[in-house]
């Protein structure tokens, strides 16, 4: 099978779990990445900045956004905008570990990590991360720009609003309800509705409303 070509939006340590991930699936060749300065990317050629892009476009259809998320998802929804406008296509990319059942829906530019798990009829929006060893079971419904972290959990039928980012290790339990631009601390355990905008950290969750506002 030809390998279709990409490259990373982004040199630091998502885009280095991105790429691990690329080449596992051996679909993809990793021509490059972009960011403001060279990181020295796994020995990858270093693109130049965003304004790169606009000749890329050129040469390469699909781009991948290395970038991640932990108090907000503003740089992720900005790359994705552009790179919409500039016209690359953003493919799902499923890890070879990653375990993903039946009637699932995963959108545009979205990311299951290694040894992630998605339960059936589970709904994931457009620019999620599914981070490596993450849970997401059966019926949830996660919302677009979602960032579910490394080793995370989400019990059926929890939904977890836009640009929320669900942090390491913590837990959700069944048909709980997380709001929009959210942050869940490392290790939370989350047992009751969360509001838009508030951070929680600990078991059992502490609400701190609007930490976070942009
Ligand atoms: C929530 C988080 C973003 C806060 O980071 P921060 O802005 O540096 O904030 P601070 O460390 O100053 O903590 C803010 C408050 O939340 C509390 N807090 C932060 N993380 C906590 C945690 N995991 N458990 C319990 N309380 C926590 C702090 O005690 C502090 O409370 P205080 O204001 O009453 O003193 C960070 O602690 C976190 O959990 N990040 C997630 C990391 C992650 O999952 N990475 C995955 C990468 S793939």
């Amino acid at each position: 099978m030809k390998k279709k070509e990409i490259f990373i939006v982004g040199g630091g340590g998502h885009a280095k779990v991105i790429y691990g991930s690329l080449m596992r699936t051996g679909k993809w060749r990793v021509v490059g990445y972009t960011d403001v300065k060279d990181t020295g990317l796994a020995d990858m050629e270093y693109l130049g900045s965003d304004g790169r892009m606009s000749d890329l476009v050129k040469k390469i259809k699909y781009a991948v956004v290395g970038v991640g998320q932990i108090k907000s998802c503003g740089s992720r929804r900005r790359l994705y905008l552009m790179l919409k406008e500039i016209g690359f296509s953003l493919p799902v990319i499923i890890s070879e570990s990653a375990v993903v059942l039946q009637k699932v829906t995963l959108g545009e530019g979205t990311y299951a990590g290694e040894n992630s798990y998605i339960g059936s009829n589970a709904s994931i929006g457009i620019m999620c991360i599914v981070n490596t060893g993450a849970v997401v079971e059966h019926d949830c419904r996660i919302s677009d720009f979602a960032h579910i972290s490394i080793s995370s959990s989400l019990a059926g039928t929890v939904s977890v609003g836009n640009g929320t980012m669900i942090g390491m290790g913590a837990c959700v339990l069944n048909g709980v309800r997380v709001g929009n631009e959210v942050i869940v601390s490392a290790g939370t355990v989350v047992r009751k509705d969360v509001p838009d905008k508030s951070l929680v950290s600990g078991n059992p969750a502490r609400v701190q409303i609007n930490r976070y506002a942009e």
